[in-house]
């Protein structure tokens, strides 16, 4: 495996690569792997000739008040598990290297952000979308691979391929989850013990969920006080959102039908945990 902190070379090297006629996976991630980084990757490389990881905690998609600083980080760990991994090309810039000046143009998301995370995070999906189309045209991938867990992300990467022609293919991965089905996260870590036991009922209000919507429930607001009212009545947690939508398009729905996502979000002592569930309905 290769380890390459600079733009240029990079670039080098994947131009070379794709002039051979090679498929390029792409897993773009913050680090600190975990099991759901790991299943991203096992996609790619069973899908392509090459595979591209990078790490870098993008420091535009993080507003003022979140955890830049404190997100967790740890570069020899992640390298060891990328090269078990069979990654290619590990690709790791500094700050400097992705933003040696302001920036004096981004990409700005303009439908699917007002709701879910994109309403609690201003600015969010803005960060992301211009550090994927930065790291695209850097890596010059044949396939893009993105984690359900963050289905938003996923509805606004379709749109930032499909608006503005990148020759990329995305792929979105199941989410992994652990024995008690908490949803992996490089952020569990800083769940406080008491707070680690109640975290698995998120996924268990989702699946309350899923059996009432199964049972024939057809009502959002019925769906949604449900799940609020197990996390209100179960956990510390407090509720940021939950809430259901069409997806992708992730428009207001009067009653289930078609594609839809219960999504939520909670803030525990100090972290917060989102999870979600897409279904599929007549
Ligand atoms: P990060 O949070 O590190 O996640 C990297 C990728 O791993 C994302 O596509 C995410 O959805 C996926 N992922 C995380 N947990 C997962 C799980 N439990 N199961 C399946 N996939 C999971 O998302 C980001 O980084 C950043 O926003 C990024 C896209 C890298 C842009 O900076």
């Amino acid at each position: 495996m290769k380890v390459i902190t600079t733009i240029k070379e990079m670039q080098a090297e994947m131009g070379l690569q794709r002039q051979t006629g090679k498929t390029v996976g792409f897993v773009p991630t913050m680090g600190y792997l975990h099991e759901g980084h790991l299943s991203l990757i096992k996609h790619a490389r069973k899908e392509n000739d090459l595979v591209v990881l990078s790490i870098f905690v993008n420091p535009i998609q993080f507003g003022p008040n979140e955890d830049y600083a404190t997100y967790p980080r740890d570069f020899e760990r992640d390298r060891a598990l990328a090269e078990g991994e069979n990654v290619d090309y590990l690709f790791y810039p500094s700050v400097e290297e992705m933003y040696p000046h302001n920036l004096s143009v981004k990409a700005v998301v303009l439908e699917r952000t007002s709701v879910l995370c994109g309403r609690s995070r201003p600015g969010h999906f803005d960060g992301v979308a211009t550090v994927i189309t930065k790291l695209f045209h850097i890596v010059m991938p044949t396939r893009a691979y993105f984690g359900k867990k963050d289905a938003q992300q996923v509805a606004v990467i379709e749109g930032l391929i499909a608006d503005f022609n990148f020759p990329v293919e995305l792929v979105a991965v199941d989410i992994v989850r652990e024995e008690d089905g908490l949803a992996k996260s490089s952020r569990n870590v800083r769940l406080l013990p008491e707070e680690r036991q109640q975290a698995p009922l998120l996924y268990k209000s989702l699946t309350t969920a899923k059996s009432l919507i199964e049972q024939g429930e057809k009502d959002p607001a019925t769906i949604v006080n449900a799940v609020k009212e197990m996390i209100i009545s179960r956990t510390n947690g407090t509720i940021d959102y939950v809430e259901i939508y069409s997806y992708p398009e992730l428009e207001p729905l009067e009653t289930l039908t078609g594609r839809f996502i219960l999504a939520l979000a909670v803030k525990f002592s100090h972290v917060r945990l989102i999870d979600n569930l897409i279904m599929e309905i007549d």
